[in-house]
């Protein structure tokens, strides 16, 4: 029987899944990669079709991971989608969309692998979520408040998994360069008042991610939080992760505004 610790990442066909996927085989873990596409494996990771959005297509990844081993030691919840369009112009099928990977997607993944771990008595949830997961982001509200009910999940789930000694950690990056702007959805609705605003609200989330850091730091947090012995409930990974909430919490709210409009050209 192979004892190699076992590691489901979804999302590993490009961006932070992809090398951590890869990071962590190289760490010795069996990964398990996924994708909604077909993909055969890559570096060490072996691909498995999964859409977060759908019960059925995670009922039946599992079920393709358990026909190969028989535990699942790490599960790495990190697919993901954004947009960039202001609230008002992102209709409420958009932003339930937005929710239903970002959040619903890791809930359903999460209810599908806990029976193993529970089971097991042991596991580690790493949940990814962003600096947008602790300040409201202008311009991708939605992703941030799928990201905040995120935050809330996992703050809650960690408490309520500590008997079963499953650790849960989340992953709370700034901006970095990965694949994210070729599936960023956009506006679906359109209001005159907005049109000086839409597309510098698109560019600059857009350029945010473009010029980002470079993703390996994000790759290389999830696998040495996975293999920490008493992983936090928290990492903030980035320039702006480190430094964005620490200025909300000093700065009197209406400056912190004044400068999240200005950082962004609003009037
Ligand atoms: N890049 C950043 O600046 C940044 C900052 C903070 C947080 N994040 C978070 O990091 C995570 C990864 O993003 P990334 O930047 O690495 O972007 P990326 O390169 O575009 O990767 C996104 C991954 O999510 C998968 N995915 C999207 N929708 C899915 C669905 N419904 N079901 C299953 N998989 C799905 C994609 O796989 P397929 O298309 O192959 O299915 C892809 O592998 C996301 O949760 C994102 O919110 C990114």
């Amino acid at each position: 029987m192979n004892n190699k610790k076992v590691a489901l990442v979804t999302g590993a066909s490009s961006g932070f899944g992809q090398l951590s996927a890869q990071l962590l085989a190289q760490k010795g873990y069996l990964v398990f990669g996924t994708s909604r596409k077909e993909h055969s494996a890559i570096s060490g990771v072996e691909m498995l079709i999964l859409d977060v959005k759908s019960d059925s297509s995670v009922q039946s990844c599992i079920k393709q991971l358990l026909a190969q081993t028989n535990r699942i030691d790490l599960l790495v919840n990190n697919a993901g989608q954004i947009h960039a369009s202001m609230l008002e112009e992102t209709s409420l099928e958009q932003a339930k969309e937005i929710f239903e990977t970002n959040f619903w997607g890791v809930v359903r993944v999460t209810n599908a692998v806990l029976p193993i771990m529970r089971q097991q008595r042991s596991g580690h949830i790493i949940n990814m979520s962003s600096v947008a997961g602790l300040i409201g982001a202008p311009g991708q509200g939605f992703y941030s408040a799928s990201k905040f009910s995120l935050e809330g999940y996992s703050e809650a789930l960690s408490v309520e998994l500590d008997p079963f000694n499953i650790k849960v950690s989340l992953i709370e990056p700034g901006y970095f360069k990965t694949n994210f702007n070729s599936a960023m959805l956009q506006p679906t609705l359109t209001y005159a008042d907005y049109d000086n605003v839409r597309d510098v609200i698109r560019s600059s989330v857009q350029k945010a991610i473009a010029q980002g850091d470079n993703p390996e730091k994000v790759a290389q947090t999830i696998v040495s939080v996975a293999q920490s012995q008493s992983p936090q409930l928290r990492y903030r990974v980035g320039n702006e992760a480190q430094w964005l909430p620490r200025l909300k919490a000093i700065l009197p709210d209406k400056l912190f505004r004044f400068g999240a409009r200005k950082r962004l050209n609003l009037p």
